[in-house]
């Protein structure tokens, strides 16, 4: 795989891929995608084989602006939704609506698509010359989301030949998805936008009835290292020499001497830590050790909720 910069030239190269059917590796301000024309039978295929991702799991369309949302949704919007698309759009949201005519593949024969329109100039740019793209997390299902252009690589490797390098995720973790059930707002993904943010322009969430998986990506294990991931919620469980990860604080935390110790964010702020989660969980990996201890995250403000929700899937075997 090529990483290309961002230059007129490289972004050119990528756009013209993208037109002929290929697929490229994206950064948007979340995580790297993988992105192919959403009206590709061919390129849309070519997503899920060189993720290995099975067919029932659907893809978010990205659109450049949400003037472009009618092309793959249908009817009016909820109420409240387009003053929340206005504070939002750009930026971490995905929302899950009733959708037009689209492939079957994209949305797993549901009758709903996940769309959303990313804040990153690279990811924006590209999809003003190119027109909706499809964009799971460019790495190998289950598998830990690619934050740099070395990272989708990694997981990649020879199955994509480009990706373009937009530098560092700034949020490090998925956009927050959203649906509705009988026109009530529901949360199918906790992510990068902080619930209160959708809260304030849709009124309370509803939470999902068991067994309601209108979301079928997100399975209890996910986004999961190599090296099996064990949660803490007590220091003291943590055998000596281990990989560690801590939430907040230092090493002098640790009452055994550990191995590799990485802090998500010395005074515990769940921006700076979400920003550096997948980092550390591949930093960790690439130890090579039995297990990775993990300290829990326990508040689950802002984004606090969603990266307790990676830490407990990468957890779950
Ligand atoms: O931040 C993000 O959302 C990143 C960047 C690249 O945009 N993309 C991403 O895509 O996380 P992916 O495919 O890794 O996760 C998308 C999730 C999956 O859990 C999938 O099941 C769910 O969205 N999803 C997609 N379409 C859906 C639909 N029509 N109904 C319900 N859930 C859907
Ligand atoms: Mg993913």
């Amino acid at each position: 795989m090529q990483i290309l910069p961002p230059t007129p030239d490289g972004l050119a190269r990528a756009v013209a891929h993208l037109r002929s059917g290929g697929v490229v590796g994206l950064p948007t301000e979340t995580v790297y995608g993988l992105a192919a024309k959403y009206d590709d039978p061919s390129a849309v295929a070519a997503v899920f084989a060189a993720k290995e991702r099975p067919r029932f799991d659907p893809l978010i369309v990205h659109l450049a602006d949400a003037a472009a949302l009618p092309r793959v949704v249908a009817g009016p919007l909820p109420d409240g939704l387009d003053t929340l698309i206005e504070a939002a759009w750009p930026g971490p949201l995905t929302i899950v609506l009733p959708r037009r005519d689209i492939l079957d593949l994209v949305t797993a024969g549901l009758p709903h698509v996940a769309v959303r329109v990313p804040a990153h100039p690279v990811a924006r740019t590209v999809l003003r010359e190119v027109g909706p793209l499809v964009a799971p997390s460019a790495n190998r299902f289950g598998r830990i989301s690619p934050t740099t252009a070395t990272d989708v690589v990694r997981e990649l490797g020879d199955r994509v030949p480009l990706v373009l390098d937009g530098g560092r995720s700034t949020v490090g973790l998925e956009s927050t998805i959203v649906g509705f059930v009988d026109g009530r707002p529901v949360l199918l993904r906790p992510g990068g936008l902080p619930l209160d943010v959708i809260t304030s322009h849709l009124g309370a969430l509803t939470p999902l009835a068991p067994g309601g998986v209108i979301a079928p990506g997100q399975l209890p294990s996910h986004y999961a290292p190599h090296t099996p991931l064990v949660l803490v919620d007590d220091l003291a469980e943590i055998p000596a020499e281990a990989p560690v990860l801590l939430t907040h604080g230092s090493a002098e935390r640790l009452p055994l001497q550990p191995g590799v110790v990485v802090v998500l964010s010395e005074t515990g702020d769940a921006d700076e830590a979400a920003h550096h989660l997948f980092r550390a969980l591949r930093e960790l990996d690439a130890v090579g050790a039995e297990r990775i201890y993990a300290e829990r995250w326990t508040e689950r403000v802002g984004l606090g909720l969603a990266i307790a929700d990676r830490l407990e899937r990468a957890a779950t075997r």
